[in-house]
């Protein structure tokens, strides 16, 4: 027993801010962010949450699955932006959905979210516990993001995007997933509650303090990103004994045009296989896979029986790939 996907869906915000909108927070310019990273512009939460947008994200999905709210048993929630602590996004979720027989849960792993969503979602429906799922990748990074800080704040992007998983007889493969806390101060967040004690008494002088905004490397995640994902493709398909020509598509976390073309070139195969969104959402962390996959599916790229990789890497450092067929 495995798990096919059988319905996606995605939802962006409205409102959007566009480089020369970020060109007048900080010193920067529409020429140096699309040659440096693709991004053109990015939807950003006014009114929605990151409950309302992985909420809505799912709905889409289950319409595109055909299937009711109901016959769900799973949902496992990607986020590193939730906005509520307790209780989970997935319960808030649920909740939303009315999805009462669904066990619910969040996960997080920041842009490798969605992939090890999808496959902790996999190893519950092959093991039996579970026959459908729904995973969720929802981030409102504007609330995390350093406005004053040209190094990060051209990047992100706010977003969902969901995948149903149904439990099926086909043939199952085996992902790769590697972590290396090690390195985890390259991207890093502090929690605003970290020093808050019993009283919960944050200084509100100290609230926007930069290290409770994302904080990052980039010049090394960039490095770990060439390095690791290809690394991460050519184990997994060594594991599965697949061929790159069997793969159809590569649908990587969208975090910098330049990352997925360097991926593309270590692993010598076309720029055409590594479809790009990054351009009109910036990189949204554990929702940019399933945003990507959802569009794919509604143009219609997607056929069935198509080997499809997808790929993720990011704070922890975690990356990973996995490889489903569609
Ligand atoms: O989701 C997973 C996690 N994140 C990532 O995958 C992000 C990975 N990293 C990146 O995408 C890239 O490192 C960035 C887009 C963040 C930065 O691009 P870069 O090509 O690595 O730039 P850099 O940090 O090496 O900076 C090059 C120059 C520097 O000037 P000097 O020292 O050469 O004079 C920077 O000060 O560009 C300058 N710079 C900028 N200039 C205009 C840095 N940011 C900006 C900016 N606008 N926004």
């Amino acid at each position: 027993m495995t798990g096919k996907i059988c319905g996606t869906g995605s939802f962006a915000p409205s409102f959007t801010m566009d480089n020369h909108d970020i060109a007048k927070l900080v010193e920067t310019s529409d020429e140096w962010i699309q040659e440096r990273t693709g991004v053109v512009r990015r939807h950003i939460i006014r009114e929605e949450t990151t409950v309302s947008m992985a909420a809505e994200a799912g709905k889409r999905a289950l319409d595109n699955a055909g299937m009711s709210a109901k016959e769900i048993d799973l949902i496992l929630v990607s986020t590193i932006s939730s906005n509520v602590v307790l209780p989970c996004a997935a319960c808030e979720v649920q909740k939303e959905l009315g999805a009462v027989h669904a066990t619910c849960f969040d996960l997080s792993a920041a842009c490798t979210g969605f992939v090890l969503a999808y496959n902790t979602a996999m190893a519950y429906l092959a093991s039996g516990v579970y026959q459908n799922a729904l995973i969720i990748g929802s981030e409102s990074l504007s609330n995390l993001t350093n406005w004053e800080d040209r190094g990060t704040c051209i990047l992100f992007g706010d977003g969902a995007g969901a995948a149903v998983v149904r439990a099926c007889d086909q043939k199952a493969y085996i992902p790769v997933t590697h972590s290396d806390g090690a390195r985890g101060a390259a991207l890093s967040c502090t929690s605003r509650y970290d020093k808050s004690g019993l009283a919960g008494n944050v200084d509100p002088q100290e609230w926007m303090e930069d290290r409770y905004l994302m904080q990052m490397d980039g010049r090394a995640v960039f490095k770990f990103a060439v390095k690791s994902v290809p690394q991460a493709v050519e184990e997994l398909l060594e594991k599965n004994q697949v061929e790159k020509e069997e793969i159809a598509w590569y649908i990587l976390h969208q975090a910098n045009r330049r990352i997925v073309e360097s991926v593309a070139k270590r692993l010598g195969e076309s720029i055409e296989k590594f479809p790009m969104n990054l351009q009109e959402y910036g990189n949204t962390s554990s929702a940019s896979i399933p945003i990507l996959l959802d569009e794919m599916n509604r143009k219609g790229l997607l056929k069935r029986g198509q080997k499809i990789v997808l790929a993720g890497f990011g704070a922890g450092l975690t990356w990973g790939a996995s490889l489903l067929e569609w």
